[in-house]
């Protein structure tokens, strides 16, 4: 809880990082870059120079603005790259190794968010991660877990010794030290942009890509551009809800969920119960069956965002809703709106002033492709596999998708990150946003449903038990214990299928309390971590 400020993340001494650079006269834009930065080090499974992401932006006067820094597919990359010579798509090639990286965001971006509202100068938001690079990270039960678990992966696909292969096995306490992720940072400090798209950082990429049978080249990196674009924007009950516009299907399948669940007073049909669950499942069903047809980068297809969030057409589509029966998903196809391994890090911050930032960042998978660039320190995505490799087929998350989003040269691929702010009678009412690809619109769904309709403060709500529905496979997914006995067999017997899954998502959120206090949320499914003064 926190009078002024409020930083939530998933490293702790990132949130303190954040937190200093609000204390030390830095706005949200300034905190939420240093927090990248310093993620980029602490947590090199998701945080990241080396990958890309998307940030709602909420100004204390009311504007907002999306900042999409979505990786771009290489100028070399081709429609059916990810098809092998069986005919059939690849997952090894798509979600591993050099061709699955997509040219790098996070840098790009976080220049264009400091040109933007940025106070503090770009040195002093960067130093701090610089320092820990040099000096070394230690490493947290999880940490030590996931990088060993990630080892074999990055041995195989990483053409020279790196900071994380230095050993066989990381026992908790060790200290992860990465010089050369430093150096490179350094280069970015002194040179900006320049020193990660240009010079020695990229030609440090180019080689890792000559090495390992990757596709960025140098114009790639040299040519990226971030774009900033008009947030979404829906109702749900007497709150505003801003989120992220395509080429992210986050923010547009989450307003199409929560417009599907207006019908019903969740209120009174309760927490996680079979009436509740069932509706949810629902109009999770649906959005994710538009998805798979109707979403691809927008400057390479049209995605008919009006029309799916257009109350008309999200009620036709529930006009089949039965209230005792499960729809088979095999009965659901994407509607026909008016036309007009997951790993991602999470970043809500509110600094004194009023203004928020909302920012998913990711590697894609966790460590990302596996490909450490040799001297240059840090990890490269795995982005590709959110393209569609051929009609159908399934990526990483269990997601398929069409033509809109097949792959070509410069095109960025679909995505389900949803950095999200809501506002209630004008005001700044919560930010909030998770990792977890198809499981982030869901994951920040229910984080919404159970403080605006359940009552429950921001740390409740985030640690509330999930579930969660993407058309295909038809199963809800379930996290033990987050649905009573009753309410299973009462789904099973409207014909819902369960699944048992490890943690869904990582919410990181900010509630403005009435008492005008803030309250953070992090995630207890990691180590994330609140704080604020
Ligand atoms: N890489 C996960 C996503 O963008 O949805």
């Amino acid at each position: 809880m926190a009078d002024h400020a409020m930083v939530v993340s998933a490293h702790p001494m990132a949130t303190a990082i954040g937190v200093a650079v609000l204390r030390d006269g830095g706005n949200a834009v300034d905190a939420a870059v240093a927090v990248h930065w310093a993620l980029a080090v602490t947590s090199p499974w998701a945080g990241n120079i080396g990958g890309g992401g998307f940030l709602v932006l909420r100004q204390a006067d009311g504007r907002s603005l999306a900042l999409d820094f979505r990786e771009t597919a290489p100028a070399a990359a081709t429609h059916d790259m990810f098809i092998g010579k069986d005919g059939r798509a690849d997952p090894d090639i798509s979600e591993l190794g050099a061709l699955s990286c997509g040219v790098p965001g996070s840098v790009a971006g976080l220049f264009a968010l400091h040109d933007s509202l940025g106070r503090l100068p770009m040195a002093r938001l960067i130093q701090p991660a610089i320092e820990l690079a040099r000096h070394g990270c230690v490493l947290s039960p999880l940490e030590a877990k996931d990088l060993n678990g990630c080892l074999r992966k990055l041995r195989l696909y990483s053409s020279r010794p790196n900071a994380f292969t230095a050993k066989d096995r990381w026992q908790v306490g060790d200290t992860l030290f990465q010089p050369e992720l430093a150096n490179t940072l350094e280069r970015i400090r002194d040179l900006g942009p320049d020193g990660f798209y240009r010079g020695e950082t990229a030609r440090a990429i180019v080689a890792e890509m000559d090495r390992t049978g990757g596709l960025i080249s140098a114009q790639d990196l040299a040519g990226y551009t971030p774009v900033w674009r008009p947030v979404v924007k829906g109702r749900y009950r007497d709150t505003e809800v801003i989120s992220m516009p395509p080429p992210s299907s986050g923010g547009v399948l989450l307003l199409q969920m929560l417009e599907g669940m207006e019908g019903m007073d969740v209120r009174r049909s309760g927490w996680q119960t079979a009436p509740t669950i069932h509706r949810m499942v629902e109009v999770e069903r649906r959005a994710f069956a538009d998805r798979s047809v109707h979403f691809g980068d927008p400057c390479f297809t049209e995605v008919p965002v009006a029309g799916l969030l257009s109350d008309q057409y999200i009620a036709e589509r529930l006009a089949d809703f039965d209230p005792e029966r499960a729809t088979p998903s095999t009965r659901i196809l994407a509607g026909e709106p008016p036309v007009e391994h997951e790993q991602t890090t999470h970043i809500s911050i509110v600094d004194a002033e009023g203004n928020a930032v909302s920012c998913t960042t990711t590697l894609n998978g966790m460590y990302g492709s596996g490909v450490v660039v040799g001297g240059a320190g840090f990890v490269l995505n795995n982005e590709m596999d959110d393209f569609s490799a051929a009609p159908g087929v399934p990526n990483n998350y269990g997601l398929t998708g069409g033509e809109a989003n097949s792959v070509a040269p410069g095109k960025r691929m679909l995505s389900s990150m949803a950095p999200t702010i809501l506002e209630r009678n004008g005001e700044l009412f919560m930010v909030l946003g998770s990792p977890g690809g198809s499981t982030i619109p869901t994951s920040v769904f229910q984080v919404i449903l159970n403080v605006v309709d359940h009552g429950m403060g921001m740390q409740q709500a985030v640690n509330a038990p999930r579930f969660h529905h993407q058309w295909l496979p038809d199963t809800i997914q379930a996290e033990v214990g987050s649905i009573a006995k009753q309410d299973s067999l009462r789904l099973v017997h409207m014909g819902h299928h369960f699944k048992a899954r490890r943690p869904l998502g990582r919410v990181d959120a900010v509630l403005v309390r009435p008492d005008g206090k803030l309250e953070g949320g992090a995630d207890p499914r990691g180590e994330d971590h609140a704080r604020g003064y």
